[in-house]
């Protein structure tokens, strides 16, 4: 099973599972209530993983109003997991609504928002504690002294960003190597087939300052599974996608339809469903760490796990590659190979980089 072979995270000696588990839908409260489950359905997706080997668990402290937190303190406990599991929280979104320090990045918030994650998960530090989207506000100088500091204090073991541009999170890193602060280890968002923006810039400042990514949304919240169809009023098929509309917030467009039946082809021939082809390809682009898949029964998480059981062979890669490629735009069209040999190496053999995994993945420990 490929979930008990372990990959580090970023450049630290933190060893996780490829496959996280994502628990926004733990809990049926606030936010993400329309599709929470009780603590008895998260009980079985979270021993199901477990079972399987995984150790690398997801969450924050918003997500459905702070129950995920709780439930998955409770499931821990119970199954007396807390030093094998590398616990994952994140901080930013208000707890508070028209408290102006109950939220952001600040200090102030930061520091409260680790006492009270730790008071809901029912343990005495965080493995890694994740900025969860940039405030705008915030000197990044403040957020990576206060990483420091909670992790001098023993309250967190590693640092993390999430959702920030990446200029913002290159300054962070190099303020924390400038300084000696505790570097960030890893970067979470989004990507998957349906969309791949990160490659512009985030995949290559991660590779090239030690920050593993972890994919959030690697089936596109359900679509790259096949169970939808295209129809009047947009998709339609049985899950949480029916009513919500693109991740984008636009209709599904004719690119997302033929990408899927490319997805579809390509799982036929390998005898595999199309979530596992599309989780497998996020988790083995170049700078992934891991793909934190969602699921919402143990019959979905049990249909995934096999995802990276096998290789998908180059040439089945490239087409699913072409098939949801995103022409580069503006000033990134200078940094495709076609631009680079003919304005900046004419004439010139230079080849494209072999096609690498992510280095966490070359750095395979069982
Ligand atoms: N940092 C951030 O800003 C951020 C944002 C979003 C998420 N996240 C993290 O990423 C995690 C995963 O996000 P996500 O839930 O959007 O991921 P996802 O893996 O793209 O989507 C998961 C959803 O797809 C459907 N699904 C999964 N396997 C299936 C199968 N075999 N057959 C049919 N349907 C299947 C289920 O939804 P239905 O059954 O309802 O259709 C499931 O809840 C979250 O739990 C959270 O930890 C982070």
């Amino acid at each position: 099973m490929s979930l008990d072979r372990y990959y580090l995270l970023g450049r630290s000696g933190l060893r996780v599972s490829r496959l996280a588990l994502g628990t926004m839908n733990f809990g049926t409260g606030g936010f993400h209530a329309a599709y929470g489950k009780t603590e008895d359905e998260s009980r079985q997706i979270f021993r199901r993983y477990l079972e399987a080997g995984g150790n690398f668990i997801d969450t924050a402290d918003f997500y459905t109003a702070g129950e995920s937190e709780r439930i998955l303190g409770t499931l821990i406990a119970e199954a007396n997991v807390r030093d094998k599991v590398v616990l994952t929280t994140k901080f930013t979104n208000s707890v508070a609504p028209g408290d102006p320090n109950a939220g952001g990045n600040g200090r102030k918030h930061m520091i409260r928002a680790v006492e009270a994650s730790l008071r809901r998960l029912r343990t005495d530090y965080i493995d890694l504690f994740m900025l969860h989207t940039w405030d705008r506000i915030t000197p990044v100088e403040e957020v990576m002294r206060t990483f420091d500091d909670l992790t001098t204090a023993g309250k967190i073991r590693y640092a993390g960003l999430s959702d920030v541009p990446s200029w913002y999170a290159a300054r962070a890193q190099t303020h924390a190597e400038a300084h000696a602060l505790a570097p960030a280890v890893s970067l979470q968002l989004p990507y998957s087939l349906i969309d791949r923006a990160i490659e512009q810039e985030h995949v290559a400042m991660g590779q090239t300052l030690g920050l593993g990514i972890t994919a959030w949304s690697p089936l596109g919240g359900g679509f790259l599974t096949g169970k939808y169809r295209p129809s009047d009023q947009g998709l339609s098929g049985e899950g949480r996608l029916s009513d919500a509309g693109s991740p984008s917030g636009s209709s599904w467009s004719e690119r997302e339809w033929r990408l899927l039946a490319a997805l579809e082809g390509v799982a036929g021939k390998l005898g595999v469903t199309m979530a596992q082809v599309a989780l497998n390809w996020v988790a083995t682009q170049p700078g992934i760490a891991a793909a934190i898949a969602g699921a919402s029964s143990v019959r979905q998480l049990d249909a995934n796990l096999g995802a990276l059981d096998f290789e998908l062979p180059a040439e089945l890669r490239a087409q699913l590659d072409e098939a949801s490629a995103v022409p580069p735009v503006s000033v990134y069209r200078m940094f495709t190979p076609g631009y680079q040999s003919w304005l900046v190496n004419p004439g010139v053999k230079v080849g494209d980089k072999p096609a690498e995994y992510a280095p966490a993945v070359q750095n395979w420990v069982a």
